[in-house]
């Protein structure tokens, strides 16, 4: 008895091994050749050709290639940019074709507490920069544009007070001026219209929200949302504006710096929490407490801080109060007492009982987001399909004819829902007079209503 011989299989044995072989070359190359490592290799390259000692050429030949990584547990990510930026943090990269460059203006946001996606997203563990930029099916988080890259900022600082993101405030303004919150909701308040804005920013590209700015209904059909007249300014910083509504929890230290101190904020602090009450500046407010025009000149920083902190432990008795201020709080209003000694600033200042109400009611009609509807100034002309009246919602320009003031009051609490069609075959009118019923307090109500009066053209008021 012959054993079976193997003989016959060694043709394919040979073969095996050759594919095997093979395989295992292409893994070698192919990781040899793996983008980041190029990278890795020219920046080793640009340090030896930098080494001006023997020792330096030594520690740049020694750089190890290897996937470097910023881990940050207070942001639940892990960034891997710097595997293939890694001279971020290197100034004598400044200017430097990327990704082998400086990155300027960091020293704010320092690397290993921010790591890089939190400001420009992306995908912070991928180390191809197709897939780290975020342009790959499935990743909902693409890079940010780098002129779109203010709208992060509004993640942790306020918007509308940022010197470095005029953008940003540009955008918080317009949606102010347009009447949004009159129909969406964003941060808790405004209306039921459309959808709530809170993470519109994390579900809608820079495209997208452009193009439906410049016209709702051509990307939604059908859309309620009106076609606003925008410039084109106005849509870019409203696009960024959204952008920055993501609706990330971020942890306690990086919304810290939601105030950043400047005479700016200070200025807001001192108009909201009734200072001028008390005190006087260009010989405007209250005489309870000293002038602020020159404190800065009788005060040093710290005492006017540790005054902040409690007015009593370095002016016994005091009856100014412990405003419980954080320490950028502090840090903003003493920057803007600072700035009163320049008159151009005391110009702004405004004391609450010297406006008008009918200047108190447009704030209150801002407020609310009645030009979503109304139009600005409550000029009329949003459409409103199928409504009887011009199918538009009105102008309320001659509110004053309509109605007493008693029975303005009473409607906008009450509101509207039926409104009466110009065609009952066709669908209702997709706008509704909301009821504002507990969200207007009454002293803003009787200032609002006293705005709308004021609305009837003057010429014509004389007629009646
Ligand atoms: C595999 C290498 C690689 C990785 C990883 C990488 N990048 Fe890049 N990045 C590049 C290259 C190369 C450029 C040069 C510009 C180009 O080719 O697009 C660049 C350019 C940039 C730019 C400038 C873009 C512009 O429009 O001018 C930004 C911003 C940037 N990267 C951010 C990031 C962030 C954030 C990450 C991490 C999520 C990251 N990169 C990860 C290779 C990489
Ligand atoms: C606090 C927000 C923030 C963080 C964190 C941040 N960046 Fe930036 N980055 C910016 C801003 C803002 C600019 C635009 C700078 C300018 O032009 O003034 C910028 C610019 C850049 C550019 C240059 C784009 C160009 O072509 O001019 C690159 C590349 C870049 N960042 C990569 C990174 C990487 C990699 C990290 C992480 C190590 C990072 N950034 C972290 C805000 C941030
Ligand atoms: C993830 C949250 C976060 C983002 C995003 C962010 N910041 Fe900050 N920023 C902070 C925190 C926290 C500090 C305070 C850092 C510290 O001192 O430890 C700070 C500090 C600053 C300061 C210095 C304030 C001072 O007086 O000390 C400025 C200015 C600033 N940020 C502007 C910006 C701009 C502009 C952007 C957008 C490009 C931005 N930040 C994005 C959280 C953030
Ligand atoms: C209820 C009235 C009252 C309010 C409200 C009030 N203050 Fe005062 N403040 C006083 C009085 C009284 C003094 C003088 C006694 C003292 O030094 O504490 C004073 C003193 C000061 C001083 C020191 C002036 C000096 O020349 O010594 C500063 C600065 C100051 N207040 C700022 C503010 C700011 C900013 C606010 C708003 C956040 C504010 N105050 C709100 C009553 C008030
Ligand atoms: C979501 C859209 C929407 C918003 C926001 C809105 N309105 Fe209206 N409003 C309407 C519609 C639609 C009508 C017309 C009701 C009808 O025809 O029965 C109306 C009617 C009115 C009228 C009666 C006009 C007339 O000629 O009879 C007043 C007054 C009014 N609104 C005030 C306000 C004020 C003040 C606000 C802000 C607090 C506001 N509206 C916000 C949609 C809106
Ligand atoms: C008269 C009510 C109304 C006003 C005012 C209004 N919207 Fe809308 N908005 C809607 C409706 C309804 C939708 C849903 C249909 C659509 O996507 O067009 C919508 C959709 C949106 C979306 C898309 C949300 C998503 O997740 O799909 C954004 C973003 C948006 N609006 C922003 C704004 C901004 C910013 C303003 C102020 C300039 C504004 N809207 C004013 C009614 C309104």
């Amino acid at each position: 008895m012959s054993e079976p011989s193997l003989r016959p299989w060694y043709p394919w044995f040979t073969f095996l091994a050759f594919v095997l072989g093979l395989l295992v070359t292409t893994v070698f190359f192919k990781d040899q050749f793996r983008e980041w490592k190029k990278w890795q290799n020219a920046y080793i390259k640009q340090e030896m050709a930098k080494a001006t000692t023997a020792e330096q050429r030594e520690a740049a030949a020694h750089i190890p290639i290897e996937i470097k990584q910023i881990v940050l547990p207070g942001l639940g990510r892990v960034d891997r940019c710097i595997t293939c930026h890694v001279a971020v943090e290197d100034p004598s990269y400044a200017g430097l074709k990327q990704p082998l460059a400086y990155h300027v203006n960091h020293s704010q946001h320092p690397f290993e507490k921010f790591g890089c996606t939190v400001c420009h997203q992306g995908q912070g563990l991928a180390t191809t920069k197709e897939a780290a930029h975020g342009n790959v099916p499935h990743w909902d988080r693409p890079m940010l544009p780098l002129n779109f890259l203010e709208a992060s900022c509004a993640k942790c600082h306020t918007a509308d007070e940022l010197a470095d993101a005029p953008k940003l405030a540009q955008g918080q303004a317009a949606f102010d001026k347009f009447g949004c919150i009159g129909c969406h909701k964003l941060q808790g308040r405004g209306g039921n219209v459309g959808p709530e804005l809170d993470a519109v920013g994390a579900r809608r590209s820079p495209e997208w929200l452009a193009r439906h700015f410049k016209n709702p209904s051509k990307l939604v059909p059908g859309s309620a949302m009106p076609h606003f007249q925008m410039s084109d300014d106005e849509i870019a910083a409203l696009t960024l504006y959204m952008l920055g509504q993501t609706g990330e929890h971020l942890s306690d230290y990086y919304v810290s710096m939601k105030t950043i101190p400047s005479a700016d904020s200070g200025r807001r602090l001192f108009q909201e929490r009734g200072c001028i009450g008390c005190h006087s500046v260009a010989k405007k407010g209250g005489v309870i407490g000293p002038a602020l025009d020159d404190v800065s000149k009788r005060r040093t920083g710290k005492w006017i801080v540790d005054h902040f902190k409690d007015p009593q432990s370095v002016s016994p008795g005091s009856v100014m109060p412990k405003f419980g201020f954080t320490e950028q709080e502090i840090r903003a209003l003493t920057a803007f007492l600072v700035s009163l000694s320049d008159p151009n600033v005391v110009g702004f200042l405004k004391v609450p009982s010297e406006l008008t109400s009918i200047e108190r009611g447009h704030t209150v009609f801002t407020k609310y987001g009645c030009a979503g509807c109304h139009n600005q100034d409550g000029n009329g002309g949003i459409p409103n399909p199928n409504a009887k009246t011009a199918e538009q919602v009105p102008s309320l320009k001659y509110v004053a004819e309509g109605y007493t003031k008693d029975e303005l009051k009473k409607f906008i609490m009450n509101g509207q829902r039926e409104i009466a069609m110009k065609d009952p075959s066709r669908p209702p009118p997709p706008l509704y007079m909301p009821a504002w019923k507990t969200r207007i307090p009454e002293g803003e109500l009787d200032d609002l209503v006293d705005y709308l009066i004021s609305l009837m053209p003057k010429d014509e008021k004389t007629s009646f």
